[in-house]
Formats: C-alpha cells, sequence, structure tokens
C-alpha cells in the first residue's frame, strides 16, 4: 500500500536491527519502508522518498565484492543517513579511509559529540552519551567535505556530516534502545528530512478500508478466522469496507485452547461478520493417531487445514479473494536478498490456498508490524482483551503435547493452560508477558495427594519476554506465584502429578517446545 504520505526509505545492508530502524522512524508518525540494499533506482525513484537511511550490515566496506547501493542515490538531492556498515560506505564512497580497527567495539560505548550539528540538535556537546556499537570496521579519515561531528571510545571518527548535501554517517545503532540519544537523533533526521507526520493508526485504518473498498468493490472474500490479533484484525478492516461480502471460516481442529470457539464467537458477532465454523477435530486427531515426529504433525496439521478449509470454501459460491494476515516482517524477511536461514520449523499457515484455490489473495496488514496492527485493532474497536493476546501456534496444542496425541492428553492441557493463563491474569502478570504456555510431557511421575498414590503426566510452563520472538528469554516469576499455578494445577487437573518451570533462553530453546 504505497501512498502519498512522507517516506523515509531504508536500504537493507543485512542488519539484525533494519527492521528496529523501521518501527522507530514510524513510532515517530513517519512511514518507513525497508528495501533491499541494491533495489532499482526507477523503484526508489517511484517511491519519492524525503530521505533514505542505509543500514548497519555484517559485511566490509574493503571485501572486493562489497554490498552497495545504485550510485544515484547521491544525486537525487534529499538527506542521507548511513548507520554503522552505511557510515562506512559513505565514507568510501566519498573518498574517506576504511580500515579493519585493532579493537572492535561491541555492545555499550561512549559518544562525545564534538561540534554543533542539525543531526544532534537539543543534544549536550562534549559530555559522554551511551550508545550501542558493533563493528569491527572504522573511518579513519572523513571524506572530503565532511567534517567530524563525533567520537567514541575506539574509533577518533565516530559520526561525521556533509551539511551542503546534508549527508549524514553514525557509526552506532540509534535504533536501539541500549542508546540514549538515538530517539532524539533519528527525530532531528525526520527534521532534516522536512517529513510531515501521517502514520497514525487512525489515518491507517482509514486508508486501508478505503483502499480495499476500491479493490475490491462488489466481490466477495473469505478469510480463516483463527482467533488470533492478526486474522481478528483483518477481519474486522474487511468487515468495514465490505460488510456482508466477507465470509469468515473457523476451523475447530480440536487442538484448541478452552473455549476458543465462544471467543470467536464473541469476536465476529460484535463486528456483525458472517462466520461458519466447522468441527473437524475428528478429521485431525484420525490424521495425528500414531504421529509422533514434529515435523510430521505440523505437516499433517497443515495438510488438513487446506482441506477442510477448500471444502468449506466451495460452498460459498463466486468467491474472487481470500483474506491473509501477512504483516510486514513476514514480507521483509521474504523479501530479503541476505537470509539464507535453516528451517528450524516449517510454521502451518494457509500459504497453499490461494493457488489452489485461483483465489486472488488480499493482505490488508502486510505492511503494518505487529504493534501497528495492535493499534489498528483497537482503533477499530476490537476488545484490549483480544489484541494484548498472547500468540497461539497454527498447530495448536499438537506441539505442545510432546509426541504423540490424543484425546485425554488434549484435555488435560486444555484445562492446564487456562489455569496458568488465569492466574497470570489474577496476578496482572499476563500483560507483562509476550507469551506463556504450558507443556504436556508424555512421561509420568509419582506424587502423593491425601496419602493417596498419584501417577500423572508431567507439564512444563514457559513464559518469555521478546521483542520479535526471534530470540526470547524466561520470565523471572516468584517462587510463590509459580507455587500457587502449580498447587492449583495439580489440585484442579486429574492426570497431572508434578509442575516445572522452563528457564531455558532463545537461543538455545525455541519458544515452543516442538
Ligand atoms: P518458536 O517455537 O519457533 O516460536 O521459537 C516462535 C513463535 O512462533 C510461534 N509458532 C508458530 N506460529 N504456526 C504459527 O502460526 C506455527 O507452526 C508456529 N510454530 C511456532 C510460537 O508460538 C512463537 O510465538
Amino acid at each position: 500500500m504505497i501512498s502519498e504520505r512522507d517516506l523515509i526509505l531504508i536500504l537493507d545492508f543485512g542488519s539484525q536491527y533494519t527492521q528496529l530502524i523501521a518501527r522507530r522512524i514510524r513510532e515517530q508518525g513517519i512511514y518507513s519502508l525497508v528495501k533491499s540494499y541494491d533495489t532499482d533506482i526507477s523503484e526508489i525513484k517511484n517511491l519519492n522518498p524525503r530521505g533514505i537511511i542505509l543500514s548497519g550490515g555484517p559485511n566490509s566496506v574493503n571485501f572486493k565484492k562489497t554490498l552497495k547501493p545504485n550510485k544515484e542515490i547521491f544525486s537525487l538531492e534529499i538527506p542521507i543517513l548511513g548507520i554503522c556498515y552505511g557510515m562506512q560506505l559513505l565514507s568510501k564512497e566519498f573518498g574517506g579511509k576504511v580500515i579493519k580497527s585493532s579493537k572492535k567495539e561491541f555492545g555499550d560505548s561512549k559518544l562525545i559529540i564534538r561540534k554543533k550539528s542539525k543531526l544532534f540538535k537539543d543534544i549536550k556537546i562534549n559530555v559522554e552519551h551511551k550508545v550501542w556499537m558493533s563493528h569491527s570496521d572504522k573511518v579513519i579519515n572523513a571524506p572530503l567535505n565532511f567534517t567530524k561531528i563525533g567520537e567514541s571510545t575506539n574509533s577518533k571518527i565516530a559520526a561525521f556530516e556533509n551539511t551542503t548535501t546534508d549527508i549524514f554517517g553514525i557509526q552506532f545503532h540509534p535504533e536501539v534502545t541500549h542508546t540514549s540519544i538515538g530517539k532524539k537523533i533519528l527525530k532531528n533526521f525526520i527534521l532534516i528530512c522536512k517529513c510531515k507526520k501521517s502514520w497514525t493508526a487512525s489515518k491507517i485504518s482509514k486508508e486501508m478500508i478505503h483502499k480495499i473498498k476500491s479493490d475490491i468493490g462488489d466481490d466477495k472474500v473469505i478469510l480463516a478466522l483463527s482467533g488470533g490479533v492478526d486474522s481478528s484484525v483483518v477481519a474486522a478492516i474487511l468487515s468495514k469496507a465490505i460488510g456482508k461480502h466477507l465470509s469468515c471460516i473457523f476451523i475447530d481442529t480440536g487442538l484448541l485452547r478452552k473455549n476458543e470457539i465462544i471467543e470467536v464467537k464473541n469476536i465476529t458477532s460484535s463486528l456483525k461478520i458472517n462466520l461458519t465454523t466447522v468441527d473437524a477435530s475428528r478429521k485431525f486427531l484420525l490424521a495425528l493417531r500414531g504421529v509422533k515426529d514434529p515435523e510430521k504433525k505440523r505437516k499433517i496439521i497443515g495438510k488438513c487445514f487446506i482441506d477442510v478449509f477448500n471444502a468449506e470454501a466451495k460452498k460459498i459460491k463466486n468467491v474472487k479473494y481470500l483474506g491473509q494476515g501477512t504483516i510486514y516482517p513476514d514480507v521483509i524477511e521474504s523479501s530479503s536478498k541476505n537470509s539464507e536461514s535453516d528451517v528450524i520449523k516449517s510454521h502451518h499457515n494457509v500459504g497453499g490456498l490461494p493457488k489452489k484455490m485461483k483465489l486472488k489473495l488480499v493482505e490488508p496488514i502486510r505492511d503494518l508490524f505487529k504493534d501497528e496492527v495492535r493499534r489498528v485493532g483497537l482503533e477499530l474497536g476490537l476488545p484490549k482483551a483480544l489484541i494484548n493476546r498472547h500468540p497461539f501456534p497454527g498447530p495448536g496444542l499438537a506441539v505442545r503435547i510432546l509426541g504423540e496425541i490424543n484425546h485425554e492428553k488434549i484435555k488435560i492441557l486444555q484445562e492446564v493452560d487456562y489455569i496458568f493463563i488465569d492466574e497470570l491474569r489474577n496476578q496482572n502478570l499476563y500483560n507483562k508477558i509476550d507469551q506463556a504456555l504450558a507443556v504436556l510431557i508424555p512421561s509420568k511421575s509419582v506424587g502423593v495427594m491425601g496419602d493417596k498414590r498419584q501417577y500423572g503426566y508431567v507439564i512444563a510452563l514457559r513464559a518469555v519476554n521478546t521483542t520479535d520472538f526471534m530470540t526470547a528469554t524466561a520470565c523471572h516469576i516468584s517462587h510463590q506465584t509459580l507455587n500457587n499455578i502449580s498447587t492449583r494445577i495439580v489440585n484442579e487437573v486429574n492426570g497431572v502429578a508434578r509442575v516445572v518451570y522452563d528457564i531455558t533462553s532463545k537461543p538455545p530453546g525455541t519458544i515452543e517446545w516442538e
């Protein structure tokens, strides 16, 4: 959804923080997009950005085959900010010198601003500021017409500027919260680019609804509703745009949380959406019978889901579009030329559907980060409790019951999960945790209850904090709270004899256990 609004374009050279730069710019109400470092100049001109940021990256500008943007970006006469590798690129491009540093700088460092600059407006000079660094090369000679404006612990030239062309370079990462002055620096760059604020939840929602109305007209759309934030927000947008021409399908895989169907019905009835619920739990359980391997389980569930959805969708006549909850990080990741990551888990989604069903895709939130999806959801009147819900994986409880699945284990885990989440809410912890879950370990353990011998399953509880779900740390929940939760679970759920708490970070552990 490219619009008329002022844009800051980020060219991605592979830094793990690139997405964060875009989020920080958008947090200030300015539209920002991430594109690959070698994006065609005609595309860049079409986007008509007010400014460009060159991201950091793992390469060296001194490599023979170094990553470079199209040179023409320097003739667009718009402000440019190079961050880390981006600064080194600027240095090389304009005749400065970059060498391998004898001392690498990773993590916290100190920046001293040595000269007043538009980029450092309202930031004190000649005092130390905490900044986050991650580099092994450094600039030792600023290019001609560039002035050094700051130095750090290990780099004499940690920031430079050319005030005639408004090109700036900084060796540290302003997008990372550890850089105390980072937000101010990005705000100053936005000012230098003369961007007008236009990126607010209310404007975004209105534009989306307007665009869908004009793109889709009177055609029909189907959408697989999962009860999660993304598909619910997509449903809300589509329903506001096309009303009765939206049909939602909710598939009960039998692997859902307790009361999930009731919650989904509440959402759709408040939005007056056509909803078909399909109880396909027998089909899923049958297909999963005897299967222990996590990847096999995921594949079976994905296939069953597509089959059931396909069969239901066929019953709705003259459908042209399939709604999908793709969000911006998925778009960036799948278009990034630098990502050659291993498939750790094959995520279940409805990706195979459009081809099979010959439907066009409508992806209203594909330009939004998760926090923006939430804000749009609230703007459209979705309940706060739904918007702040922790993620729940497509394969559901199947990847939280280790090994083979059966009805009894599902029932136990549904009850356990319900109690765990209920207690976290009671203790005001739910919204401080990014994801909490319970896992059923299919080994039995001995216990004693009321003088009677118990022999039941082991439950592992997991609660993590994370910003992007790529890395995560286990939450510190007090022993007292864990103790209360454990007591409730063992007392209230038949078949559980023991509760443990998972303290593994990601990496090396993943968030789900399978
Ligand atoms: P992992 O276990 O890979 O999970 O650390 C990261 C995040 O992704 C969720 N997850 C999934 N979501 N389909 C989904 O829709 C899946 O197959 C799937 N597997 C994991 C997980 O809950 C966590 O939020």
